[in-house]
């Protein structure tokens, strides 16, 4: 069989379009009400997607006036959809900075057993700044000190999903034997962020741990990724940048004793798609103009922890040296690195720039027919670029709905995609080994 591409939906807000929530197009129901997530997991599963995957952020953002987000705690969110689903995997964003270990650790094996075996964890250390106020008020930790944290992190919860054999609970009602106690084990951890005794207060998860997803794209973010994770989500306006993280995070992989297979990359990629391409684009230009160019401004004032660009005109060509370098940025930054390449190649005004991020946010956005965004795709995946994608429809439910009906097929047709379910947990899906249990052997 030829290799397979890896879908994943990401699902937020009424679309990824900065002005999804305005068009009369996205969904009806508001933005807390669990049907609208349960909905479009099932069409995502429907569809046979990979998984779902919610971002989160542990603040309001400023834009609230003329932004909506998805707004519901994604942990809690993938409870009420693992009971509406029965295929599809399902990835929450849960920080390590802001978290403790034994809590996450506890929560995503809770979700791995009630998903029976369907869930994922996106690691991150939480780059905004403004979350480091709702936590303690002492400042945002530095970008360096955030991985550092993270790192300790990881081997807390590792640890944790391991201190129960998978053997260990016997339920034996007869004998009167609940589990084996010497099949359970303290973890006595002492580090420089952590003191944790353990073991987990529940039993080994159905994958062995949750799958790991990362999408920090940095020097030091990309290590980590080639230490943690199965599967790795990254945003690029280009395909020469993706063909190069692939190679790079692949090397680091084996670098450190894995096998590159086992490390999935997969970019964003927001298509606008149409029946003629000009009815993509049609569409791209009709929400474009809706969106308003002060919600962007203040975006990317975020995106560079809170930088001020409120002096800079929108309509004269941007250089690099209106913003600030990347290395001194304690936020994303791989992203600011994805703008400021941006602006070196298209020297665009800053209206344009916000034009495109208004998109998704510095992800690949394309308009096109259906066999146009399945050539792209195609193309990305043979050309060493990615191992899927993570689809950002730009409207939701409708840019999904076709994307379902149009693309897949044709990615199907080539070969490239699942006609059907093989495997029932995400590690299935994904074509990852189970971990090794701390007890093997
Ligand atoms: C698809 C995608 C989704 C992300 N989701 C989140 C998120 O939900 N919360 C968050 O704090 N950061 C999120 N990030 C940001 C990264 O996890 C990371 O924190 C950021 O890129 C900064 O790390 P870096 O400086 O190593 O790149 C996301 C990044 C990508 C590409």
């Amino acid at each position: 069989m030829k290799r397979q591409l890896h879908l994943n939906l990401f699902i937020h807000s009424r679309g990824h379009h900065e002005a999804s929530w305005r068009h009369p197009d996205t969904a009806p129901l508001a933005l807390t009400d669990i049907r609208y997530y349960q909905d479009l997991a099932q069409r995502a599963e429907a569809a046979l997607f990979d998984s779902i995957f919610f971002a989160d952020q542990l603040a309001l953002g400023g834009d609230v006036a003329q932004a909506a987000r998805t707004w519901l705690e994604p942990v809690t969110v993938l409870a009420a959809i693992a009971v509406a689903t029965n295929r599809i995997g399902m990835i929450a964003t849960a920080s390590t900075t802001y978290t403790e270990p034994f809590n996450l650790a506890r929560q995503f094996a809770s979700l791995d057993h009630i998903s029976n075996g369907r869930v994922a964890w996106n690691i991150v250390t939480s780059w905004l700044a403004a979350a480091a106020r709702n936590f303690g008020g002492s400042g945002q930790v530095s970008h360096a000190d955030r991985y550092a944290r993270g790192e300790e992190f990881m081997t807390v919860v590792k640890a944790l999903w391991d201190s129960w054999a998978e053997d260990a609970v016997i339920d034996d009602r007869a004998g009167g034997q609940y589990a084996r106690a010497e099949r359970i084990r303290p973890i006595n951890h002492r580090g420089d962020f952590y003191q944790v005794a353990g073991p987990l207060n529940l039993p080994r998860c159905p994958q062995g741990r949750p799958v790991l997803v990362q999408a920090g794209s940095s020097d030091t973010g990309r290590r980590f990724a080639a230490r943690h994770a199965d599967a790795v989500f990254t945003a690029h306006v280009e395909k020469a940048t993706a063909q190069e993280f692939c190679a790079d995070l692949k090397a680091l992989a084996a670098a450190e004793g894995r096998n590159p297979k086992e490390v999935l990359i997969l970019p964003g990629l927001s298509a606008m798609i149409g029946s003629t391409e000009a009815e993509a684009l049609r569409l791209a230009r009709a929400v474009d103009d809706l969106t308003e160019p002060e919600v962007g401004r203040k975006r990317l004032s975020n995106r560079f922890g809170g930088h001020d660009f409120s002096h800079l005109p929108l309509d004269r060509a941007l250089a690099p040296e209106d913003f600030p370098n990347p290395d001194s940025v304690e936020a994303a930054r791989s992203r600011t690195e994805v703008i400021l390449n941006l602006v070196r190649r298209n020297q665009p005004t800053l209206r344009q720039l916000l034009g495109y991020l208004a998109g998704a946010r510095g992800h690949y956005v394309a308009a096109g027919t259906p066999e146009q965004i399945a050539d792209l795709i195609e193309d990305w995946f043979t050309d060493g670029a990615a191992d899927g994608f993570n689809i950002m429809p730009p409207l939701l439910p409708a840019q999904l709905d076709v994307f379902n009906a149009e693309v897949i097929p044709i990615l199907q047709h080539r070969g490239l995609f699942r006609a059907e379910y093989a495997g029932r947990t995400l590690r299935e899906h994904y074509g990852l080994p189970m971990p090794k249990s701390a007890f093997a052997g």
